[in-house]
């Protein structure tokens, strides 16, 4: 892929509207690019045609295409190899974020960002808040709030959506491993201490787009209104090893995968590089009182991201 361009919809008040969505390659991004197509002019950039780790080839390019919408799906997601490429995740994921608040506000745009729930511990037992303080537990996610705090520190029309277990139909994600790991073994060991809820990137696009149309309709008042840090997440909350049992439940209703069996297990017998927070679930509630919108469930969700998988031609 290369940059790609959606066609101009004339009819459409935003039709004069120059929209760049970054990392349009990977899961949400991909995703995005769909759902904002027709939203004026749009433009897909991948790694091919702009490397984020290069702040002035960045910034170059953004001047190029002047847009008025940013959308910042790109990111450094490799959590473990993270702790091994800290400069490099701290490039991507906190470097690249300032550019691009500072080119926004140079020319008024709007800057919407995504970041993770890997900004908190997980040590809290109730749902995470925007407010609750931060204290990643590894290199990932430091870098993930340097992000966070460059754009603040930049200011200007800014929308900071923080997520958890992202999942689609396309790409590296915990669905589509499962279904692949479904065809070559008969037992799978899945975490089942870590809690949080999985969120399509359906989900998270549809409302990315309701959110910037109001943003830029005027319908949510002034920038100092509604710039800032939102959780935006699928409702409810499961298990990896729950999500894994929702996805064979289904799969083998659906897409006729065996179910292999499954074994929990405790996050401590599953040692990775990077320690991850046992409590993920965000609560969604500022989203909801601002922007007066939720996303579905994280059941519905899995549904509708099976329902693509089953009418997708076979591979
Ligand atoms: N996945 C999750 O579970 C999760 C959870 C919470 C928050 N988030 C956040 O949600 C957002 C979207 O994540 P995702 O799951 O869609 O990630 P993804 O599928 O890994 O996509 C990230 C994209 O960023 C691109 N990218 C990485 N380094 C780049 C560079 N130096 N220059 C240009 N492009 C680069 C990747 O390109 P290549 O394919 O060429 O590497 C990829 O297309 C990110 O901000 C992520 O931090 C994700």
């Amino acid at each position: 892929m290369t940059e790609f361009v959606g066609e101009d919809a004339t009819d459409s008040p935003q039709s004069t509207l120059r929209t760049l969505i970054l990392g349009a390659g990977g899961q949400l991004g991909r995703e995005l690019y769909r759902v904002f197509k027709g939203f004026g002019s749009v433009l897909g950039a991948d790694r091919s045609l702009v490397d984020l780790a290069q702040p002035e080839q960045l910034r170059t390019y953004v001047r190029r295409v002047q847009p008025d919408v940013i959308l910042n799906a790109a990111a450094y997601t490799a959590v473990d190899r993270a702790e091994t490429e800290k400069q490099l995740a701290r490039a991507v994921n906190a470097e690249a974020p300032r550019i691009l608040a500072e080119e926004a506000r140079r020319r008024n745009a709007l800057l919407v960002h995504f970041s993770t729930d890997y900004v908190f511990d997980g040590a809290k037992p109730e749902p995470w808040v925007e407010t609750d303080p931060t204290k990643p537990l590894n290199a990932y996610g430091v870098s993930k709030l340097a992000g966070e705090q460059a754009i603040q520190s930049v200011g200007g029309e800014y929308l900071i959506f923080r997520t958890s277990w992202v999942y689609g139909p396309y790409g590296h994600n915990f669905l589509l491993t499962m279904l692949r790991m479904a065809r070559e073994r008969d037992k799978l060991s899945i975490v089942d201490d870590q809690v949080g809820a999985p969120t399509t990137t359906m989900g998270l696009a549809r409302a990315t787009q309701i959110i910037v149309g109001g943003v830029l309709t005027g319908r949510f008042g002034a920038a100092s209104d509604w710039a800032g840090v939102y959780h935006m997440t699928c409702g409810g909350s499961t298990s990896w090893f729950g999500f894994a049992d929702a996805i064979f439940a289904l799969a083998a209703s659906q897409l006729d995968i065996r179910a292999p069996q499954l074994i929990p297990i405790a996050a401590k017998d599953h040692p990775t590089p990077a320690a991850r927070p046992r409590n993920s679930i965000l609560s969604n509630e500022k989203l909801g009182d601002r922007f007066g919108l939720q996303l579905s469930s994280w059941e519905s969700g899995l549904d509708e991201t099976i329902e693509v998988l089953r009418n997708q031609p076979a591979q």
